[in-house]
């Protein structure tokens, strides 16, 4: 089993969407895939997967009236723990007993963490579990400060951080070039996700991106990041020619 924990430090850029396409595109390589959110507290996995968010979920597991395995389902090829979105369910969960519940997930060969913001005991306990880490930036300073926290925490931990996934980028010139995230973050950026719009008309239909509009660029990028981790070859969708659905029109 390989587990991941996808953080970023700041909030809002990006970790879910990137957790459910890439948890979804690795499933299409394959893979058998958990993914779990352990955003506690602002719980919303089940959104972008369009999973029934109901009773039972990891909140439940946490509050210990229900059993893991009777918390995940199945979604768009993969195997979900999700957290339940109610004020009241956070009520009742322990996150002091996220690291037992998330140390029993080994019987699956990649489980990807949806990891809380901040630097809070959610996601000391989320990163306790998991082998590695990659780390959410935004093209900005703030994103950038908050990322570098999240990486020193996780090397205290001992988790290896894998590189940084650049979301949102406009390409424009008033944003921090890859190049300086890179410097600035010590490490590579493994990805350079566009700012999209189709990231969010997927998640308004509650389909993954990659599934929802799989030629935009951000999907493209995403499932590009899912191969690149696996060590599998990207090819790239194209959209067909006229002369090429033509010629399959007649070549059948
Ligand atoms: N590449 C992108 N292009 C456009 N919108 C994006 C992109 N990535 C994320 N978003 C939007 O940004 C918002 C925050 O994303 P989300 O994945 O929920 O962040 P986090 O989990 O870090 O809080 C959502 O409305 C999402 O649709
Ligand atoms: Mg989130």
């Amino acid at each position: 089993m390989v587990s991941i924990a996808v953080c970023s430090g700041k909030g809002g850029t990006g970790k879910t969407t990137v957790t459910a396409n890439l948890a979804v595109a690795m499933a299409q390589f394959g893979r058998d895939v958990l993914v779990v959110d352990a955003d506690i507290e602002m719980a919303n996995l089940c959104f972008h997967l369009g999973v029934d968010g109901s009773t039972p979920t990891l909140h439940d597991v946490l509050a210990g009236r229900a059993e893991l395995a009777e918390a995940v389902r199945e979604a768009h090829g993969v195997k979900v723990l999700p957290g339940a979105i109610s004020l009241k369910a956070l009520k009742h969960a322990d996150p002091e007993r996220l690291e037992e519940v998330l140390s029993a997930l080994e019987k699956h060969e990649i489980v990807l963490i949806d990891a809380p913001a901040g630097l809070g005991r959610a996601l000391l306990a989320a990163l306790s579990v998991v082998d590695a880490a990659l780390l959410v930036v935004n093209p900005e300073v703030s994103s950038l400060g908050d990322a570098l926290k999240t990486k020193v925490v996780a090397g205290k931990l001992k988790v290896k951080t894998l590189g940084a996934v650049l979301n949102r980028w406009h390409g424009t010139p008033e944003e921090i070039p890859v190049r300086d995230v890179e410097t600035v973050l010590e490490m590579p950026v493994l990805a350079t996700i566009p700012e999209d719009k189709k990231v969010r008309e997927a998640s308004s239909y509650g389909t993954p991106l990659v599934l929802h509009s799989p030629q935009s660029p951000a999907a493209q990028a995403l499932k590009e990041l899912a191969a690149n981790l696996l060590g599998e070859e990207y090819r790239p969708v194209r959209k067909d020619s006229f002369v090429s659905r033509l010629k399959k029109l007649f070549i059948k």
